[in-house]
């Protein structure tokens, strides 16, 4: 092969910053995105493997794009379940988040448009708006004043993509607060549901709902491989957005059709939610119990309140060393590294989930107090 291909891993094994594959299996989780404790349900996956035994007629595969014959009426009455919770006019799935914010920002925003994302949004958000033909800026992570300024300046239509809640610091934008900005300038928001789909919201329709502020954002993207336990995505709006996205979003067209397994996994999931709601307050008040004793230790952090909780340790070295400790004290903990977040805040990223037991969550705490920088 003519490029060179082991020096630039070796160039980044020297940097600390290359990437392996690791499974934890017998480590405590403190890692997964697995917030409410559904991918490790037995009861969501005997209640998966029932209604795929009654799936008629029984299939494994799509077998083509939804535009081909990868359409189906699982698919569709699984998009009005999701449409519904969503308080949306429709919705239109997707194999993955990825794909999902791919197929948003690349293909709504045109030439001549502006899309202004917060600094902090996920890889797929940016990569999306890198495929798309308008301009791109981003703006201070949560600064609406950044926000505005850049507003002013933009050009053609205008999309603002932010994250309900952000995947490394856990915080909350400021929805409310950012809903009144962008009705002052006519600006679409495009809001990124995957860290709250499922944590919050009745029946885990996520924070917009939740904020009765559905109305206010015109693109709304859910994903169901964290809180939701399984896997895939959808986007939720009105007839036009979708019929556009059907006709002109390549990561939609081009690509095999969400399976009926996946379909009748996200229908059991959220009907399994529906009848355990009582989860959400176990995870709020997990999240309570790591933070009362989390925050008299005065680590380095970004403030969140959500499942997602972080020790910034600055320089890839240290966040590993303090990675391995942990996972020594049979903790799955990972660390973060610069480039995925910014030089200097690199971390360990800590997930708090509802079958996380209080003795676990307080011995997490007496580990982290006990390492010295
Ligand atoms: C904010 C955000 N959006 C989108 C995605 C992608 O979702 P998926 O894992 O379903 O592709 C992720 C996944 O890490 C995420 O954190």
């Amino acid at each position: 092969m003519p490029l060179a291909l082991q020096k630039i891993l070796d160039e980044k094994k020297k940097e600390n910053s290359f990437r392996e594959l690791k499974s934890n299996p017998q480590s405590i989780d403190f890692c997964s995105n697995d917030y409410l404790g559904l991918a490790r349900s037995q009861e969501l996956f005997y209640a998966i493997q029932r209604s795929a035994e009654r799936l008629r007629p029984p299939y494994n595969g799509s077998t083509g794009s939804r535009l081909l014959s990868g359409n189906s009426e699982l698919a569709e009455e699984v998009e009005k379940k999701l449409a519904d919770i969503f308080h949306a006019p429709k919705s239109l799935l997707f194999n993955s988040g990825y794909t999902a914010n791919l197929a948003v920002l690349s293909c709504l925003p045109g030439r001549g448009d502006t899309i202004l994302y917060d600094e902090l949004v996920h890889a797929s958000i940016r990569d999306g708006a890198r495929l798309s033909l308008a301009s791109r800026f981003s703006f201070r992570h949560n600064d609406l004043n950044d926000l505005e300024e850049k507003i002013k300046r933009a050009k053609g239509n205008i999309f603002v993509a932010v994250e309900s809640i952000y995947s490394m610091d856990g915080d909350k934008c400021p929805l409310e607060e950012l809903v009144s900005l962008t009705e002052k300038y006519d600006v679409t928001i495009i809001l990124d549901e995957a860290h709250s789909t499922g944590s919050y919201g009745e029946n885990g329709s996520g924070l917009a709902v939740q904020k009765k502020l559905e109305n206010c954002i015109a693109i709304r993207v859910y994903t169901f491989g964290k809180a939701m336990g399984v896997h895939g995505a959808c986007v939720a709006g009105d007839d036009k957005l979708i019929n556009y996205l059907i006709n002109f979003a390549r990561p939609f067209i081009y690509t095999t059709a969400v399976s009926p397994h996946s379909l009748l996994a996200i229908r059991c999931a959220f009907d399994f939610l529906k009848g355990q709601m009582g989860i959400q307050s176990i995870l709020q008040e997990k999240i309570k119990l790591f933070l009362t004793g989390f925050e008299k230790m005065k680590w380095d952090c970004a403030k969140s309140d959500s499942a997602i909780q972080n020790v910034i340790i600055p320089g890839n070295s240290n966040v590993k060393e303090l990675a391995h400790f942990l996972q020594h004290h049979h903790f799955d903990c990972r660390s973060i590294l610069s480039p995925t977040v910014k030089e200097g805040s690199e971390r360990i990223r800590i997930c708090l989930h509802s079958f996380n037991s209080d003795k676990e969550i307080n011995e997490l705490n007496h580990v982290l107090s006990e390492f010295q920088v």
